[in-house]
C-alpha cells in the first residue's frame, strides 16, 4: 500500500436526551434514541498514518500511550479490515480543552480518529456511514461526527445498519443556544459509563420507564429545537438529566456521581430560574454540571457559576461543527 496520511478534527457534544443503556453490547446499539449538540469552541485534532511501522503508535496530547490501548486498536483494526490493509499505524492527537475539563474528550477523540484514519486508509464513507463507524468505536461518539443539534437514531435492525447519527438543525439555526461547563473537583474515579449502564439496564426496576420516557422527550426537544423554543428545549433536557440520574441512583449497587458541589449547582440553577434568569441543567456520567442558558445570559451565569465553592473552572460553549478534514498535519 502507498503509504497514507490524513488529518481531522471533531468537538465533544454534549447530550439533551441522554442515552444510557446498551440493547447489544458488541454493536453498540443503544435502547433509546438520543440528541446532543455539538459543542463549537472545543476540538480534537488527530493526524493518522498507516505504513511501514512495527505497531501502532498513539500519542495523545504528547504523551504515548501503552500497547494495550484496546478501544483505539481495536479501532484501527476495524478500519484495517474494512480498506483490505494490514499496515499499522501512527495516531498523533491533540484537543484544545483539558482532558479535566468536564467534557468528554473520547468522543471528539474517537469521531477524529475515524475520520481521519478512513481517509489514510484510502477508504470513502459518507456521513451516515461514518457515524456508524464510529460508533463501533464508543456510542455517543457517533453524534460528534454531525453538525449543531443531532439525533443519534436507536435503530431496530440487529445488524445495526440503521443506529446511525444526523443533524437535525446546523449550528447557525440556533446560535443563542449557550451551554456553560462547570468543572467541580473530585477526589475518587467514578464507574465508567460502559459498566455503569450494563448495570443499570440489568438492576435498575425503572429501566423500561426510562427508555419509554426518553423517546417522548426526544420528540419534545427535537420539535423545540426546530422552533426555537428555549423554555421547552430545556425544561424537557433537564428533566431527562434528572431521569437518567434516578436509574444511576436505583441501580444496584446504586451510581452516584454527584457530589455536594453538585448539588449545589442544581439548587442555584432553580433559584436563578425563579428569580428570572432562565437556565436549566443537564449531568453526564460524573459530578460536572452543563448550564444551559441563552446568550445574553451566558456571562452573567458563568460569573455566579464561578462564585459556587468547588467549581474550579467554567466554559462556555455554542452549537459547532461536525468532523472535518484539514490540511495541516500533527507530523
Ligand atoms: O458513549 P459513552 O459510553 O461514553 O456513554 C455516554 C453516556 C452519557 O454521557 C451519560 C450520555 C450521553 O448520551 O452522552
Amino acid at each position: 500500500m502507498k503509504q497514507g496520511k490524513a488529518t481531522a478534527v471533531a468537538s465533544p457534544n454534549m447530550a439533551l436526551v441522554k442515552y444510557w443503556g446498551k440493547r447489544n453490547d458488541k454493536l453498540i446499539l443503544p435502547y433509546n434514541s438520543s440528541l446532543s449538540m455539538t459543542l463549537g469552541g472545543f476540538a480534537t485534532k488527530t493526524t493518522v498514518e498507516f505504513g511501514d511501522y512495527n505497531n501502532d503508535t498513539i500519542i495523545i496530547n504528547d504523551e504515548q500511550l501503552k500497547k494495550d490501548e484496546k478501544d483505539i486498536v481495536g479501532h484501527l483494526e476495524r478500519i484495517r479490515h474494512m480498506a483490505g490493509i494490514k499496515e499499522k499505524a501512527k495516531v498523533v492527537s491533540e484537543s484544545n480543552f483539558p482532558i479535566s475539563s468536564g467534557l468528554a474528550s473520547s468522543a471528539s477523540g474517537l469521531a477524529a480518529l475515524t475520520l481521519a484514519a478512513t481517509r489514510a486508509a484510502g477508504l470513502t464513507m459518507n456521513e451516515r456511514e461514518l457515524t456508524i463507524l464510529t460508533r463501533l468505536g464508543s456510542g455517543s461518539a457517533c453524534r460528534s461526527i454531525c453538525e449543531g443539534f443531532v439525533i443519534w437514531h436507536k435503530g431496530e435492525r440487529n445488524n445495526g445498519s440503521d443506529s446511525y447519527a444526523e443533524t437535525v438543525a446546523k449550528k447557525n439555526h440556533w446560535k443563542d443556544f449557550t451551554m456553560i461547563t462547570a468543572v467541580i473537583s473530585e477526589a475518587k474515579k467514578k464507574i465508567g459509563s460502559r459498566a455503569g449502564m450494563a448495570q443499570s439496564v440489568a438492576t435498575c426496576p425503572f429501566y423500561k420507564n426510562w427508555i419509554k420516557s426518553s423517546e417522548e422527550d426526544l420528540s419534545i426537544i427535537k420539535k423545540g429545537i426546530l422552533e426555537k423554543n428555549f423554555t421547552a428545549v430545556g425544561s424537557c433536557a433537564e428533566n431527562n438529566c434528572l431521569k437518567m440520574h434516578s436509574v444511576m441512583m436505583t441501580t444496584k449497587p446504586p451510581l452516584i456521581y454527584w457530589l455536594p458541589a453538585t448539588l449545589d449547582i442544581i439548587r442555584n440553577v432553580i433559584i436563578w430560574r425563579d428569580e428570572g434568569l432562565e437556565s436549566y441543567f443537564t449531568i453526564d456520567a460524573g459530578q460536572h454540571v452543563n448550564v444551559i442558558c441563552l446568550d445574553r445570559d451566558a456571562k452573567k451565569m458563568e460569573r455566579s457559576l464561578q462564585e459556587i465553592s468547588d467549581v474550579t473552572k467554567t466554559t462556555i460553549s455554542k452549537p459547532g461543527d461536525g468532523a472535518k478534514i484539514v490540511n495541516d498535519n500533527l507530523f
